[in-house]
């Protein structure tokens, strides 16, 4: 295929939007794994994936989650089918002897350096949370990202030593995960949509040079 028709480029980008209210219609958990599965392909420098995704659907979940939401995201997120904590790993180097096999000295060169780790696990995180919402999107499914919330809190409920009792993942444990940002995930309710508000022109935002 040379280019993506203009129903999938609506799907993606044009008649995609933030939702607010969602649908009382479940996500399956083997849809959460196929969005992953989908999303991951996405690159990253030195193929680093910092991203962790820490996908929440039980009540139980959301209401540790609660005290460190912000006022107004508060209601969109507990009706939220499923509410993804996008997080990144300081210690992502360590997973490069498996994604970077073919030069074992990218390892160390961040080990040794956590100005270029910090760097490298905000910006790719947050580009991989952009790429799991364009799969979201392409999976049928609808986004609400959300950055008004208090990290240290998320930091601490989820990601500090000992608590990571059910979660069966072998990046909770040890406190080297901080979030970025929040993506509640369903099917949206068209008829809640606010009016979309305008983007920049191609001359207030680039330059041809
Ligand atoms: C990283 C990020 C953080 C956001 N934080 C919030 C938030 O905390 N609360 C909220 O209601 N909307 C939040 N939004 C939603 C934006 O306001 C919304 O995506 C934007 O206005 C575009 O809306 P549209 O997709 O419907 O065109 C956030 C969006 C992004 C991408």
């Amino acid at each position: 295929m040379d280019r993506l028709n203009d129903d999938a480029l609506d799907v993606l980008f044009r008649k995609a939007r933030t939702y607010n209210t969602w649908l009382p219609k479940p996500v399956p958990d083997e849809l959460l794994r196929e969005l992953y599965d989908v999303a991951k392909w996405g690159p990253t420098s030195a193929n680093t994936c910092p991203a962790r995704f820490v996908f929440l659907r039980s009540a139980a979940a959301k209401e540790r989650l609660r005290p460190a939401l912000a006022a107004g995201n508060v209601e969109k997120t507990m009706t939220a089918p499923v509410t993804v904590i996008i997080a990144y790993d300081l210690k992502f180097y360590e997973k490069l002897p498996k994604l970077f096999p073919h030069n074992p000295a990218m390892r160390d060169h961040f080990a040794k350096n956590p100005q270029l780790v910090e760097q490298t696990a905000k910006r790719n995180s947050s580009l991989q949370g952009a790429y799991l919402m364009l799969a979201a999107r392409a999976l049928g499914l609808d986004c609400g990202p959300m950055s008004g919330f208090d990290s240290a809190k998320v930091d601490e409920e989820f990601f500090a030593a000992d608590k990571c009792e059910d979660c069966g993942e072998e990046f909770f444990p040890v406190g080297h995960v901080k979030s970025n940002f929040l993506c509640n995930i369903g099917y949206g309710d068209t008829s809640k949509l606010f009016p979309r508000s305008p983007r920049l022109d191609f001359k207030e935002a680039c330059s041809l040079m």
